[in-house]
């Protein structure tokens, strides 16, 4: 009778809320994560913004080197950075694209500079904070004109020897949209590609719904390489590279706090200390190639023949192309190294299995 009366009433909530059907169906988010993940849809978000003239000034670069010291440049004198002591064109040159309320000033570009300053890069920050610390929706739009204006300072720097091809840029989050605006412009103003962009969650808000004119997209620079790591949240499932990294599945990270999840902010902001830990291990992030985004999300890859590893990071295959499973362990550095190309030291498996299993509940 019970039976009966509960079969009804699942039925009858089905029938109400079809999309919610109790099966191992709900899990299939497709290729492109949830129709509807965080904040999919911004109305107006694609609407022209500018930036008024006046108002440049406060876009301004930050040249880091020389053993860690800084010189501001804005908008208006930024051709001095080609005679900066700290900047030799003959060295690669990396462009940071800030996320959503940072800015120079703050850890995250302090320790991505430090990082490759070390490298031997010729480090410039973006500041567009003025622009990024507005409502995000609006902050969202303004990248586009922020993106136009790096561009055109890019292409100043050119007569000085600054060159495309060993130019690299790196955005977390907003900053990775910020980072396809500067090359889709760089593209219309002087025809060539920007060399590399690697992107770190780019964000999904505001984006996920967008077409790649609008967005970060493969098209953007002869090689994208994007990190994801909360793709229904913060993050985006949609593949946006020619190589994109589903790490743990893409979805959430492991937790390093013991029974407690790493849920969409704790998730979002991990491939920061991923990225920093593959620039100083560049041969131990092993990912493989996968089928599809679903098939990494259920991290389900390690059947495919032959099985297909990159190395995570700047140091990556660059003919490689499409969609990777990356697993990693639950604390800094993260790298499995050659664990990861085996199945058994997959945590998030391990951690699905927990609730396949037929043990008897414990209670405490
Ligand atoms: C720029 O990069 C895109 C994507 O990698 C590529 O399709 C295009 O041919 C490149 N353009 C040039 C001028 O190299």
């Amino acid at each position: 009778m019970l039976k009966v009366v509960l079969f009804t009433s699942v039925s009858l909530f089905m029938v109400s809320c079809p999309s919610m059907a109790w099966s191992h169906e709900q899990d299939k988010k497709g290729d492109y994560g949830f129709p509807a993940g965080l904040m999919s849809i911004c109305p107006g978000s694609t609407k022209p913004a500018l930036i008024p003239k006046g108002q440049l000034k406060y876009l301004s670069f930050v040249v880091q080197g020389n053993g860690r010291t800084r010189q501001k440049y804005n908008f208006w004198n930024a051709r001095g950075i080609a005679k900066d002591p700290r900047v030799n064109f003959d060295k690669r040159t990396l462009i940071v694209a800030i996320g959503y309320l940072d800015s120079p000033n703050l850890p995250i570009s302090a320790m991505f500079a430090n990082e490759y300053e070390d490298r031997g890069y010729n480090v410039i920050l973006v500041d567009n904070q003025r622009f990024a610390t507005v409502h995000y929706h609006l902050a969202t739009r303004l990248m586009r004109p922020v993106g136009k204006h790096v561009a055109e300072i890019l292409v100043q720097l050119m007569e000085y020897g600054l060159d495309p091809s060993k130019l690299e840029l790196l955005g977390f989050s907003l900053g990775c949209h910020t980072a396809s605006f500067v090359a889709k412009h760089f593209q219309t103003m002087t025809g060539r590609n920007i060399s590399t962009i690697s992107a770190l969650e780019p964000s999904g808000p505001c984006f996920r719904n967008l077409g790649p004119k609008h967005r970060l997209d493969a098209g953007d620079a002869d090689f994208v390489q994007v990190i994801h790591t909360n793709i229904d949240g913060y993050g985006m499932a949609t593949p946006m590279g020619h190589v994109d990294i589903y790490v743990n599945g893409g979805e959430y990270q492991p937790s390093d706090i013991s029974l407690y999840p790493c849920t969409t902010t704790c998730s979002h902001f991990r491939v920061l200390p991923l990225w920093v830990s593959a620039l100083k291990n560049p041969k131990k992030f092993v990912a493989i190639k996968c089928r599809d985004i679903q098939q990494a999300r259920d991290s389900d890859c390690y059947g495919n023949s032959p099985m297909e590893p990159i190395f995570m990071g700047i140091g990556i295959d660059k003919t490689e192309r499409g969609i990777y499973y990356l697993a990693t362990s639950m604390e800094y550095p993260f790298f499995l190294g050659a664990k990861g190309l085996k199945e058994e030291y997959v945590y998030w498996k391990r951690l699905t299995n927990i609730n396949n299993g037929h043990e008897i509940e414990i209670y405490t």
